[in-house]
Protein backbone atom coordinates (compact mmCIF):
# COMPACT_ATOMS: atom_id res chain seq x y z
CA UNK A 1 0.00 0.00 0.00
CA UNK A 2 1.16 3.56 -0.61
CA UNK A 3 1.57 5.45 1.89
CA UNK A 4 3.52 9.06 1.62
CA UNK A 5 4.91 8.41 5.68
CA UNK A 6 7.15 5.70 3.57
CA UNK A 7 8.27 7.94 1.30
CA UNK A 8 12.24 8.57 1.57
CA UNK A 9 13.31 12.07 2.40
CA UNK A 10 16.52 13.92 1.94
CA UNK A 11 17.18 15.89 5.27
CA UNK A 12 20.10 17.88 3.81
CA UNK A 13 22.32 14.94 2.20
CA UNK A 14 20.91 12.37 5.16
CA UNK A 15 18.86 10.00 3.72
CA UNK A 16 15.93 8.88 5.85
CA UNK A 17 14.07 6.03 4.46
CA UNK A 18 10.78 6.80 5.97
CA UNK A 19 8.71 9.89 7.05
CA UNK A 20 8.59 8.32 10.73
CA UNK A 21 11.01 10.30 13.53
CA UNK A 22 11.14 8.77 17.25
CA UNK A 23 10.24 11.65 19.30
CA UNK A 24 12.67 12.60 22.04
CA UNK A 25 11.73 11.18 24.98
CA UNK A 26 13.48 11.38 28.70
CA UNK A 27 13.25 7.99 30.65
CA UNK A 28 15.18 8.57 33.33
CA UNK A 29 17.14 5.55 34.21
CA UNK A 30 20.52 6.36 33.77
CA UNK A 31 21.27 5.98 37.19
CA UNK A 32 24.72 6.96 36.67
CA UNK A 33 23.47 9.94 34.27
CA UNK A 34 25.53 7.60 31.73
CA UNK A 35 23.95 6.17 28.64
CA UNK A 36 24.48 1.85 29.52
CA UNK A 37 23.83 -1.21 27.62
CA UNK A 38 19.93 -0.72 28.27
CA UNK A 39 19.96 2.47 26.31
CA UNK A 40 21.61 1.26 23.73
CA UNK A 41 19.21 -1.64 23.48
CA UNK A 42 16.61 0.76 23.76
CA UNK A 43 17.53 3.02 20.83
CA UNK A 44 18.81 0.09 18.40
CA UNK A 45 15.39 -1.75 18.91
CA UNK A 46 13.60 1.50 17.57
CA UNK A 47 16.60 1.95 14.81
CA UNK A 48 14.15 1.40 11.80
CA UNK A 49 12.63 5.24 11.90
CA UNK A 50 13.43 7.64 9.73
CA UNK A 51 15.01 9.96 12.38
CA UNK A 52 15.66 9.35 15.87
CA UNK A 53 15.80 11.84 18.27
CA UNK A 54 17.84 10.67 21.68
CA UNK A 55 15.94 11.86 24.99
CA UNK A 56 16.96 15.47 25.87
CA UNK A 57 20.56 14.97 27.06
CA UNK A 58 21.93 17.65 29.40
CA UNK A 59 25.11 20.22 28.39
CA UNK A 60 26.42 20.62 31.79
CA UNK A 61 25.58 20.28 35.49
CA UNK A 62 23.69 23.46 35.35
CA UNK A 63 21.94 22.53 32.58
CA UNK A 64 19.91 19.55 34.47
CA UNK A 65 16.97 19.58 35.40
CA UNK A 66 15.63 15.72 36.44
CA UNK A 67 17.33 12.96 38.02
CA UNK A 68 18.65 9.83 36.19
CA UNK A 69 19.29 12.17 32.70
CA UNK A 70 21.95 10.94 30.51
CA UNK A 71 24.57 14.42 29.65
CA UNK A 72 26.97 14.87 26.94
CA UNK A 73 29.76 16.85 28.67
CA UNK A 74 31.52 14.00 30.42
CA UNK A 75 33.75 11.56 28.64
CA UNK A 76 32.10 8.73 30.30
CA UNK A 77 28.99 10.31 28.67
CA UNK A 78 30.12 10.40 25.30
CA UNK A 79 31.59 6.70 25.88
CA UNK A 80 28.10 6.10 26.48
CA UNK A 81 26.36 7.59 23.79
CA UNK A 82 29.05 5.96 21.53
CA UNK A 83 27.76 2.70 22.35
CA UNK A 84 24.40 3.82 21.32
CA UNK A 85 25.08 5.33 17.79
CA UNK A 86 26.91 2.22 17.21
CA UNK A 87 24.35 -0.20 18.23
CA UNK A 88 21.72 2.43 15.84
CA UNK A 89 24.24 2.68 12.83
CA UNK A 90 24.65 -0.87 13.36
CA UNK A 91 20.67 -1.65 12.54
CA UNK A 92 21.49 1.41 9.36
CA UNK A 93 19.64 3.88 11.31
CA UNK A 94 20.03 7.43 11.87
CA UNK A 95 20.27 9.27 15.25
CA UNK A 96 20.32 13.19 16.66
CA UNK A 97 20.99 13.97 19.90
CA UNK A 98 19.06 16.31 21.61
CA UNK A 99 20.84 19.35 23.82
CA UNK A 100 19.15 20.18 26.63
CA UNK A 101 19.59 23.13 29.22
CA UNK A 102 16.60 23.74 31.58
CA UNK A 103 16.95 26.93 32.99
CA UNK A 104 15.11 27.50 35.68
CA UNK A 105 13.48 24.00 35.66
CA UNK A 106 15.85 22.14 38.08
CA UNK A 107 16.22 22.55 41.63
CA UNK A 108 19.19 23.30 43.79
CA UNK A 109 19.88 19.44 44.94
CA UNK A 110 21.00 19.16 41.40
CA UNK A 111 23.26 22.28 40.74
CA UNK A 112 26.83 21.56 41.40
CA UNK A 113 27.26 23.01 45.63
CA UNK A 114 23.88 23.40 46.13
CA UNK A 115 23.92 26.39 44.00
CA UNK A 116 20.58 27.94 42.29
CA UNK A 117 19.29 26.99 38.52
CA UNK A 118 19.91 29.84 36.02
CA UNK A 119 17.64 31.23 33.72
CA UNK A 120 16.59 34.31 31.93
CA UNK A 121 14.84 35.93 35.33
CA UNK A 122 14.87 35.66 38.87
CA UNK A 123 11.55 34.30 38.95
CA UNK A 124 10.22 31.07 39.97
CA UNK A 125 8.51 29.01 37.30
CA UNK A 126 6.05 27.53 39.93
CA UNK A 127 6.46 24.46 38.51
CA UNK A 128 7.51 21.10 39.90
CA UNK A 129 11.17 19.00 39.22
CA UNK A 130 12.05 15.49 39.58
CA UNK A 131 15.27 16.05 42.09
CA UNK A 132 16.77 15.03 45.11
CA UNK A 133 14.26 15.24 48.72
CA UNK A 134 16.24 16.40 51.75
CA UNK A 135 16.66 12.68 52.82
CA UNK A 136 18.44 11.71 49.52
CA UNK A 137 15.85 9.99 48.08
CA UNK A 138 14.63 10.63 44.32
CA UNK A 139 11.29 12.73 44.44
CA UNK A 140 9.22 15.58 42.96
CA UNK A 141 9.60 18.60 44.58
CA UNK A 142 9.26 22.63 44.04
CA UNK A 143 11.84 24.26 41.12
CA UNK A 144 14.08 26.41 42.94
CA UNK A 145 14.00 29.96 42.15
CA UNK A 146 16.44 30.90 40.18
CA UNK A 147 19.29 33.41 39.04
CA UNK A 148 19.20 35.63 36.26
CA UNK A 149 22.09 35.23 33.78
CA UNK A 150 24.93 38.25 34.23
CA UNK A 151 25.33 39.30 30.34
CA UNK A 152 28.66 38.28 30.72
CA UNK A 153 28.24 34.66 31.36
CA UNK A 154 25.90 33.97 28.44
CA UNK A 155 29.06 33.48 26.50
CA UNK A 156 29.97 30.56 28.80
CA UNK A 157 26.69 28.92 28.20
CA UNK A 158 26.44 29.13 24.68
CA UNK A 159 30.11 27.79 24.54
CA UNK A 160 28.82 24.38 26.94
CA UNK A 161 26.39 24.16 24.28
CA UNK A 162 28.73 24.36 21.42
CA UNK A 163 30.89 21.62 23.36
CA UNK A 164 28.15 19.31 23.72
CA UNK A 165 27.81 19.62 20.40
CA UNK A 166 31.20 18.54 19.73
CA UNK A 167 31.09 16.14 22.12
CA UNK A 168 27.73 14.33 20.16
CA UNK A 169 29.79 14.22 16.63
CA UNK A 170 32.83 12.52 18.60
CA UNK A 171 29.97 10.02 20.30
CA UNK A 172 28.70 9.18 16.46
CA UNK A 173 25.85 11.00 15.96
CA UNK A 174 24.47 11.95 13.19
CA UNK A 175 23.38 15.59 14.48
CA UNK A 176 22.04 17.79 17.34
CA UNK A 177 18.72 18.77 18.15
CA UNK A 178 18.29 22.07 20.09
CA UNK A 179 15.83 21.66 22.80
CA UNK A 180 14.18 24.92 22.04
CA UNK A 181 10.50 23.80 23.48
CA UNK A 182 8.39 23.46 26.59
CA UNK A 183 9.70 25.63 29.37
CA UNK A 184 13.18 25.19 29.34
CA UNK A 185 16.19 27.36 28.93
CA UNK A 186 15.79 29.21 24.94
CA UNK A 187 11.89 29.64 26.08
CA UNK A 188 13.13 31.28 29.01
CA UNK A 189 14.69 34.29 26.70
CA UNK A 190 11.69 33.77 24.30
CA UNK A 191 8.94 34.35 26.04
CA UNK A 192 8.21 37.75 26.71
CA UNK A 193 6.62 37.44 30.19
CA UNK A 194 9.14 35.26 31.38
CA UNK A 195 12.07 36.87 30.29
CA UNK A 196 12.70 40.17 32.04
CA UNK A 197 15.69 41.61 31.19
CA UNK A 198 16.91 45.02 30.27
CA UNK A 199 20.20 43.81 28.54
CA UNK A 200 20.93 43.07 24.91
CA UNK A 201 19.17 39.93 26.09
CA UNK A 202 15.94 41.12 26.94
CA UNK A 203 12.15 40.11 26.51
CA UNK A 204 11.21 43.95 25.11
CA UNK A 205 12.58 43.86 21.68
CA UNK A 206 11.90 40.60 19.71
CA UNK A 207 15.99 40.88 18.22
CA UNK A 208 17.03 40.90 21.74
CA UNK A 209 14.62 37.94 23.00
CA UNK A 210 15.96 35.59 20.18
CA UNK A 211 19.15 36.30 20.65
CA UNK A 212 20.40 33.73 22.62
CA UNK A 213 18.95 30.81 20.93
CA UNK A 214 20.45 32.47 17.40
CA UNK A 215 23.95 32.86 19.14
CA UNK A 216 23.81 28.86 20.59
CA UNK A 217 22.67 27.98 16.77
CA UNK A 218 25.35 30.01 15.32
CA UNK A 219 28.02 28.36 17.59
CA UNK A 220 26.59 25.02 17.26
CA UNK A 221 26.80 25.28 13.39
CA UNK A 222 29.98 26.21 13.74
CA UNK A 223 30.97 23.05 15.30
CA UNK A 224 29.01 20.56 13.31
CA UNK A 225 27.67 22.27 10.28
CA UNK A 226 24.16 23.69 9.95
CA UNK A 227 22.79 20.34 7.85
CA UNK A 228 23.24 19.02 11.09
CA UNK A 229 21.44 21.40 13.67
CA UNK A 230 17.70 21.28 13.89
CA UNK A 231 16.04 23.45 16.57
CA UNK A 232 12.93 21.90 18.66
CA UNK A 233 10.17 24.66 19.42
CA UNK A 234 6.84 24.82 20.77
CA UNK A 235 5.04 28.00 20.21
CA UNK A 236 2.15 28.68 22.68
CA UNK A 237 3.26 25.95 24.88
CA UNK A 238 2.08 26.88 28.20
CA UNK A 239 3.71 23.63 29.70
CA UNK A 240 5.49 23.84 32.86
CA UNK A 241 3.89 27.31 33.89
CA UNK A 242 5.21 29.14 31.33
CA UNK A 243 2.71 32.15 30.61
CA UNK A 244 0.67 32.81 27.49
CA UNK A 245 2.46 35.27 25.73
CA UNK A 246 0.73 37.85 22.89
CA UNK A 247 3.98 38.22 21.23
CA UNK A 248 4.50 34.39 20.04
CA UNK A 249 3.86 34.84 16.51
CA UNK A 250 6.40 37.97 16.16
CA UNK A 251 8.81 36.08 18.26
CA UNK A 252 8.73 32.67 16.30
CA UNK A 253 7.95 34.76 12.82
CA UNK A 254 11.32 36.25 12.89
CA UNK A 255 12.97 33.41 14.64
CA UNK A 256 12.10 31.10 11.98
CA UNK A 257 13.31 33.86 9.36
CA UNK A 258 16.51 34.08 11.01
CA UNK A 259 17.05 30.07 11.11
CA UNK A 260 15.74 29.58 8.18
CA UNK A 261 19.09 32.06 7.32
CA UNK A 262 21.27 29.86 8.48
CA UNK A 263 20.09 26.66 6.79
CA UNK A 264 19.45 24.64 9.27
CA UNK A 265 18.40 21.26 8.65
CA UNK A 266 14.65 21.33 10.50
CA UNK A 267 12.42 22.66 12.59
CA UNK A 268 10.64 20.33 15.17
CA UNK A 269 7.34 21.80 16.09
CA UNK A 270 5.60 19.93 19.56
CA UNK A 271 2.41 21.05 19.38
CA UNK A 272 1.19 20.60 23.09
CA UNK A 273 -2.30 21.58 22.08
CA UNK A 274 -4.28 18.84 22.91
CA UNK A 275 -3.65 14.96 22.11
CA UNK A 276 -6.97 14.52 20.19
CA UNK A 277 -6.32 12.31 17.24
CA UNK A 278 -6.62 14.21 13.64
CA UNK A 279 -4.90 16.69 12.22
CA UNK A 280 -7.96 19.71 13.15
CA UNK A 281 -6.37 19.18 16.26
CA UNK A 282 -3.38 21.09 16.29
CA UNK A 283 -4.26 24.48 18.03
CA UNK A 284 -5.62 26.99 15.66
CA UNK A 285 -3.03 29.66 15.74
CA UNK A 286 -0.03 26.81 15.51
CA UNK A 287 -1.72 25.88 12.23
CA UNK A 288 -1.58 28.96 10.67
CA UNK A 289 1.91 29.38 11.97
CA UNK A 290 3.34 26.64 11.05
CA UNK A 291 3.78 27.45 7.38
CA UNK A 292 5.67 30.52 8.22
CA UNK A 293 8.67 28.04 10.55
CA UNK A 294 9.79 26.73 7.14
CA UNK A 295 10.83 29.04 5.48
CA UNK A 296 13.21 28.99 2.62
CA UNK A 297 13.53 24.81 2.28
CA UNK A 298 13.74 23.86 6.29
CA UNK A 299 12.22 20.63 6.96
CA UNK A 300 9.18 20.34 9.57
CA UNK A 301 8.95 17.68 11.89
CA UNK A 302 5.48 17.99 13.69
CA UNK A 303 5.15 16.10 16.86
CA UNK A 304 2.18 16.02 19.34
CA UNK A 305 -1.03 13.33 19.27
CA UNK A 306 -0.20 12.52 15.81
CA UNK A 307 -1.59 9.18 14.40
CA UNK A 308 -0.98 7.17 11.53
CA UNK A 309 -3.93 8.48 9.60
CA UNK A 310 -3.13 12.48 10.97
CA UNK A 311 0.55 12.29 10.04
CA UNK A 312 -0.27 10.65 6.79
CA UNK A 313 -2.93 13.82 5.84
CA UNK A 314 -0.25 16.35 7.09
CA UNK A 315 2.53 15.09 5.07
CA UNK A 316 0.14 15.37 2.19
CA UNK A 317 -1.00 18.51 2.39
CA UNK A 318 2.68 20.14 2.40
CA UNK A 319 2.18 21.25 5.88
CA UNK A 320 5.11 18.81 7.18
CA UNK A 321 7.55 16.65 5.95
CA UNK A 322 8.20 14.79 8.90
CA UNK A 323 5.82 13.30 12.02
CA UNK A 324 7.34 12.55 15.01
CA UNK A 325 5.77 9.99 17.56
CA UNK A 326 6.45 9.90 21.53
CA UNK A 327 4.19 7.78 23.91
CA UNK A 328 3.53 5.29 20.78
CA UNK A 329 6.95 4.76 20.31
CA UNK A 330 7.62 3.65 24.30
CA UNK A 331 5.65 0.34 23.64
CA UNK A 332 6.19 0.09 19.51
CA UNK A 333 9.83 -0.39 18.82
CA UNK A 334 8.54 -1.29 15.16
CA UNK A 335 6.42 1.59 15.27
CA UNK A 336 7.38 1.97 11.38
CA UNK A 337 6.90 -1.93 10.35
CA UNK A 338 3.08 -1.66 12.20
CA UNK A 339 2.19 1.61 10.90
CA UNK A 340 3.06 -0.05 7.30
CA UNK A 341 1.16 -3.18 7.63
CA UNK A 342 -1.07 -2.00 9.48
CA UNK A 343 -0.62 -3.69 12.59
CA UNK A 344 -2.47 -2.15 16.31
CA UNK A 345 -0.41 -0.68 18.30
CA UNK A 346 0.38 -1.83 21.70
CA UNK A 347 -0.57 0.72 24.75
CA UNK A 348 2.15 2.24 26.73
CA UNK A 349 2.05 2.06 30.75
CA UNK A 350 2.68 5.22 31.81
CA UNK A 351 3.98 4.23 35.25
CA UNK A 352 7.07 2.97 33.28
CA UNK A 353 7.93 6.11 31.31
CA UNK A 354 10.29 7.67 34.03
CA UNK A 355 12.77 5.80 35.77
CA UNK A 356 12.67 2.10 36.81
CA UNK A 357 14.63 -0.74 34.88
CA UNK A 358 14.01 -3.25 31.58
CA UNK A 359 10.47 -3.19 32.61
CA UNK A 360 8.48 -0.90 30.16
CA UNK A 361 11.68 -0.01 29.01
CA UNK A 362 13.36 -2.40 26.19
CA UNK A 363 10.82 -5.66 26.77
CA UNK A 364 8.26 -4.35 24.02
CA UNK A 365 8.04 -7.01 21.87
CA UNK A 366 7.75 -6.24 18.06
CA UNK A 367 4.90 -7.59 16.24
CA UNK A 368 6.78 -9.99 14.44
CA UNK A 369 8.14 -11.34 17.19
CA UNK A 370 4.82 -11.61 18.63
CA UNK A 371 3.51 -15.16 17.24
CA UNK A 372 7.07 -16.41 17.45
C1 LIG B 1 7.99 10.02 28.69
C2 LIG B 1 8.16 11.28 27.87
C3 LIG B 1 9.35 11.98 27.92
C4 LIG B 1 9.54 13.11 27.11
N1 LIG B 1 10.76 13.73 27.13
C5 LIG B 1 11.02 14.72 26.23
C6 LIG B 1 12.34 15.24 26.08
O1 LIG B 1 13.31 14.82 26.74
N2 LIG B 1 12.52 16.24 25.19
C7 LIG B 1 11.48 16.74 24.42
O2 LIG B 1 11.69 17.66 23.62
N3 LIG B 1 10.23 16.24 24.52
C8 LIG B 1 9.98 15.23 25.38
N4 LIG B 1 8.73 14.66 25.43
C9 LIG B 1 7.69 15.10 24.46
C10 LIG B 1 7.69 14.17 23.23
O3 LIG B 1 8.85 14.35 22.45
C11 LIG B 1 6.46 14.41 22.30
O4 LIG B 1 6.57 15.68 21.73
C12 LIG B 1 5.14 14.30 23.05
O5 LIG B 1 5.08 13.09 23.78
C13 LIG B 1 3.95 14.37 22.09
O6 LIG B 1 4.02 13.31 21.16
P1 LIG B 1 3.10 11.99 21.33
O7 LIG B 1 1.67 12.49 21.44
O8 LIG B 1 3.35 11.22 20.06
O9 LIG B 1 3.53 11.28 22.55
C14 LIG B 1 8.50 13.56 26.27
C15 LIG B 1 7.29 12.85 26.24
C16 LIG B 1 7.12 11.72 27.00
C17 LIG B 1 5.82 10.96 26.92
Amino acid sequence: MTNSLFDDFDLRGLKLPNRVVMAPMTRARALAEVPDDLTARYYEQRASAGLIVTEGSPISREGTGYVFTPGLYTEDQVAGWQRVTDAVRGRDGRVFAQLWHVGRASHVSLQADGQPPVSSTSKASGDSAFAYLPDGTPGRVDASTPRALRTDEVPRVVSDFATAATNADNAGFHGVELHAATQYLFEQFLNSQVNDRTDRYGGHTVANRIRFTLDVVDAVVERVGADRVGVRLSPFSTVGGMPADDRTEETYLALADELSARRVAYVHVHDTSGFGADANSIGARLRALLPHLRGDGTAIILAGGLTRRSATDLIDSGLIDLAAFGRPYISNPDLVERFRDDIPLAPANPAHFFGGDAVGYVDHPAATNLSA
